[in-house]
């Protein structure tokens, strides 16, 4: 037996008890006479202690030797410390050891495993397997865990079967690249690996299996960020018989329920803004609402006053930053520094300080004078001492970037309360979106998306108007998910392709299949997917869903450890039929 107990479990009431436990060395602390060993398992630490001349001599010459993650077996006594140590739960024992088995040794590791290692992210990734055993990693592997099994036991609870679907599919239109995959039995074909289920479940939907979900894998060959992987999981759902009502209620219930149960916090209820509304009050469709500082316009406020910035732009308008009136001439440099970044892609910013003393100074105080300035700060709602920080441009540019500008604003003034969580549904999305490389629509969300009836009129005459079933979850800013309600109608999916510039035999070739089922009775349907990392991201209070991952790709889509991406033999490409000549 390699242990009665788990090095986690042992406490005063385990006295004087003879245990066997297993586990890694934490740490050895040699005092001579004295040694004393930190024996580590997943589930936390126990003090193993050996004396020279009480130990048996065997042992204690083996306990010399012993080193930095070597896996060991102790059988021992359980006995009280003299020197209790109330920050872990087995603080107040020891084991007096009188067996002692090295299982396995370990070569010094190349960091150390401690909370704040000396590991960069590099080295760490390098040798994830011990990076794993580090107590933030692990911690944030059980929340994983443990958020899946809410995850389950809700949905089971009301009906919802977990189903698996194909990962050697054809090509899914999520709006990334796919991976794919050749196939040796049939050369010079692909599978591609799924974007997201989302064919299958609609199929699945028409098999009468009302209530779909599945904790899956999906994979897309995208730009990476912080909150974005090449593999990452979805909790994706579907749902027949309902309206969109019916799909939000029930997820903000699991959101609320995952909250509660993990976290012990209660989700307020999740206000239901549309599309338009979030990009003209917040400049993004993921609006931060832990914070409000809302974009007002001032176009036809501020024209007229020979200031050309102004008069020669479509959209003028800003956000109020609160007590920021004291901002040095560094710090407003800074700031128009940050909005000059291509990525926010600014060319100038503006700005009015609301003095205490109730005058106005700005960075335009030639064009408008204090009574035109106080106008503005009327606008904005702003009180002594608040600061207007203004862009000007075109709507659809200058709208995102005050959206970055404010959400700098807002870490700058430390307004996003970490522990503070504020969800919402953007609704009424776009159905298409204009595609400016390529000269023609696409679908905002994906092809399969019903457009508001009241909105198909317009299809042929302005389609960019027309509103889309369409929604998002958001909490704190980030597009914790997405769905839609689907299209059921084989008529109208045809017509949707057809807006989205696909020819008959184009729709035919890659989704007949679903249209052809459409005809056997497809029953009204609908449904989401939450992006499973970020969900797990935002509860362990990481940005990042690398955190989160066991084992990630970093951020160019490597996996550091098992060396992938990689060459293939020869012999491999052949037997697939691919002849490639890569000069490297
Ligand atoms: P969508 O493409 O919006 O919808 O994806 C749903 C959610 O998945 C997460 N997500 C990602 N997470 C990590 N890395 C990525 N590369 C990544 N891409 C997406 C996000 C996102 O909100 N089939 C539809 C859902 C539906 O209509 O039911 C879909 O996949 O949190």
């Amino acid at each position: 037996m390699y242990r009665t107990h788990t090095c986690g479990q042992l406490n005063i009431s385990n006295l004087n008890q003879e245990v066997i436990l297993s586990g890694w060395v934490q740490k050895v602390r040699n005092k001579g006479g004295m040694i004393w060993v930190d024996l580590r398992d997943r589930y936390g630490i126990t003090q193993l202690v050996f004396e020279d001349g009480k130990t048996n001599s065997n042992i204690f010459e083996i306990a010399k030797t012993l080193g930095r993650e070597f896996v060991i077996q102790a059988t021992a006594t359980v006995i009280e410390r003299e020197a209790k140590n109330n920050k872990i739960p087995t603080g107040e024992i020891e084991l007096f050891v009188n067996e002692l088995q090295i299982l396995n040794t370990s070569e010094v590791p190349p960091f150390t495993i401690e909370d704040d290692t000396d590991g960069g992210d590099e080295i760490r990734m390098k040798y994830r397997y011990m990076d794993l055993r580090r107590n933030p990693v692990k911690n944030n592997l059980i929340l994983r865990h443990r958020i899946g099994q809410e995850v389950r036991r809700y949905l089971d609870d009301i009906e919802f079967m977990e189903i698996e679907t194909p990962y050697l599919i054809k090509s899914t239109p999520e709006g990334a690249r796919d991976f794919v995959v050749p196939s040796r039995m049939h050369q010079g074909e692909f599978y591609a690996l799924p974007q997201s289920p989302q064919t299958f479940k609609q199929l699945l939907m028409i098999s009468g299996y009302d209530r779909y979900f599945q904790i899956v894998k999906c994979f897309r060959d995208e730009d990476l960020r912080a909150d974005r992987q090449p593999e990452f999981t979805q909790i994706d759902c579907e749902m027949a018989f309902v309206e969109q009502d019916d799909i939000l209620n029930t997820f903000e219930g699991m959101a609320k329920h995952l909250f509660k149960k993990v976290l012990n916090y209660n989700l307020p209820d999740f206000i239901r803004m549309p599309y338009s509304e979030a990009m003209e009050k917040y400049g993004n469709d993921k609006p931060d609402l832990r914070f409000d500082m809302q974009i007002n316009e001032i176009t036809e406020l501020v024209k007229g006053h020979n200031f050309v910035v102004f008069d020669s732009v479509e959209y003028i308008g800003g956000i109020c930053a609160k007590n920021a009136a004291s901002y040095s001439r560094k710090q407003l440099d800074a700031l128009t520094k940050f909005v000059q970044k291509p990525q926010v892609g600014a060319k100038g910013l503006v700005y009015v300080k609301c003095n205490d003393d109730g005058t106005y100074k700005s960075s335009v105080d030639k064009f408008y004078n204090q009574d035109e300035l106080a106008k503005w700060a009327k606008k904005f709602n702003a009180e002594k001492g608040d600061l207007l920080l203004i862009l000007a441009g075109n709507k659809n540019k200058t709208l995102p970037a005050i959206s970055e500008l404010r959400l700098e604003m807002a870490r700058q003034l430390n307004l996003m309360d970490k522990n503070k969580f504020v969800p919402l549904w953007v609704v009424d999305f776009p159905l298409l979106e204009w595609d400016e490389e390529n000269n023609r629509f696409h679908a905002m969300h994906h092809p399969f998306t019903s457009p508001k009836i009241e909105d198909i009129p317009m299809l042929d005459t302005e389609p960019g108007k027309v509103r889309a079933n369409a929604y998002d979850m958001v909490i704190n800013g980030v597009e914790i998910g997405g769905g839609s309600i689907r299209i059921h109608n084989k008529d109208m999916q045809a017509t949707m392709f057809k807006h989205l510039g696909f020819s008959k035999e184009e729709a035919e070739e890659q989704f007949g299949f679903l249209m052809n089922a459409f005809k056997y009775g497809a029953p009204p349907h609908g449904g989401i997917a939450l992006g499973f990392d970020r969900l797990v991201a935002m509860f362990a209070g990481t940005d990042s869903i690398r955190d989160v991952i066991a084992f990630p790709k970093n951020n160019a889509g490597r996996d550091v450890m098992i060396d992938s991406p990689s060459n293939v033999a020869t012999t491999q490409l052949e037997e697939l039929g691919l002849k490639i000549d890569i000069q490297k």
